[in-house]
């Protein structure tokens, strides 16, 4: 089971390093540091929730392989609601799901939605690799701009389909004691562009967690009437503090969340 779960990590990742463009070079910054041993916090995934591809479908995987599902979160100005699953061994990553309340979006935009997610093959989307599947609809680029002009997050998924939206570093799991400002300070010295949203650093040692996140690269994508750079991936760094009893925090923090999402936002805000 555990090398099931390896090997669809080991798929997810592959999938996702060419969605950030980024990310492998930041992998081996902290593999060099770290004997080749780079811990994922957490992975995260992204959808609708219309029910053929809802976040219990895309959980439904993991949750067959031993994850347990855990906290929920709102987000109720990004009309998002997501859940975290943490996994059946502690050096596996957990599953952070969200999906996007469709019925709150225009008639327009729903109606943009529903004929993508109908031409979902059902069973496809309960299998495993569907969430690297990446995406399983045709799309043109006047449906994608309509879409951004009402959600960031609807225009991502829309456009790129099922990946990991991001990775996320355990600095917990680091061989030598290290900051999220230090983390920062290496990344922003190595030229890569991080999530200044509210601040580097989301949340405190006080909330228990602290993340940290690149800003999502513009990748080329190909719509069914032509190509246009739009953000990917990202890749995002963790570290957790220990509650009352000793054990590491192991949710997240809904505020801190919110600002990561920007980092696949096609406008600042
Ligand atoms: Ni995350």
């Amino acid at each position: 089971m555990a090398h099931d779960l390896e090997r669809l990590f080991a798929a997810l990742w592959n999938d996702y390093i060419r969605l950030a463009p980024d990310a492998q070079a930041i992998h081996q910054l902290f593999a060099r540091e770290n004997n080749g041993q780079v811990i994922n916090d957490h992975i995260a995934l992204r959808t609708f929730n219309l029910l053929e591809v809802n976040l219990d479908t895309l959980a439904r995987p993991f949750v067959q392989a031993g994850y347990q599902p855990r906290g929920e979160y709102q987000f109720p100005q990004r009309k998002l609601f997501a859940r975290h699953f943490e996994p059946p061994h502690p050096e596996l990553p957990k599953v952070f799901i969200s999906e996007l309340r469709v019925e709150q979006l225009s008639r327009h935009a729903q109606a943009i939605i529903k004929t993508l997610v109908a031409q979902v093959d059902k069973s496809a989307a309960e299998q495993a690799h569907f969430c690297y599947s990446g995406r399983a609809w045709s799309l043109n680029l006047e449906h994608y701009d309509r879409l951004l002009e009402e959600s960031e997050y609807a225009a991502w998924v829309a456009a790129h389909g099922y990946h990991a939206n991001h990775f996320t570093v355990s600095l917990n799991h680091f061989q030598q004691p290290v900051t999220l400002e230090q983390v920062n300070q290496k990344l922003i010295q190595a030229g890569f562009a991080m999530n200044d949203s509210g601040g580097l650093i989301k949340g405190s040692a006080a909330q228990l967690l602290e993340q940290s996140a690149t800003l999502a690269r513009p990748v080329t994508v190909t719509f069914s009437d032509g190509q246009r750079e739009i953000p990917g991936c990202f890749y995002e760094f963790a570290r957790r503090y220990p509650m009352a009893d000793g054990r590491l925090y192991q949710g997240f923090v809904a505020a801190s969340a919110d600002r990561i999402f920007e980092s696949t936002h096609t406008k600042k805000t």
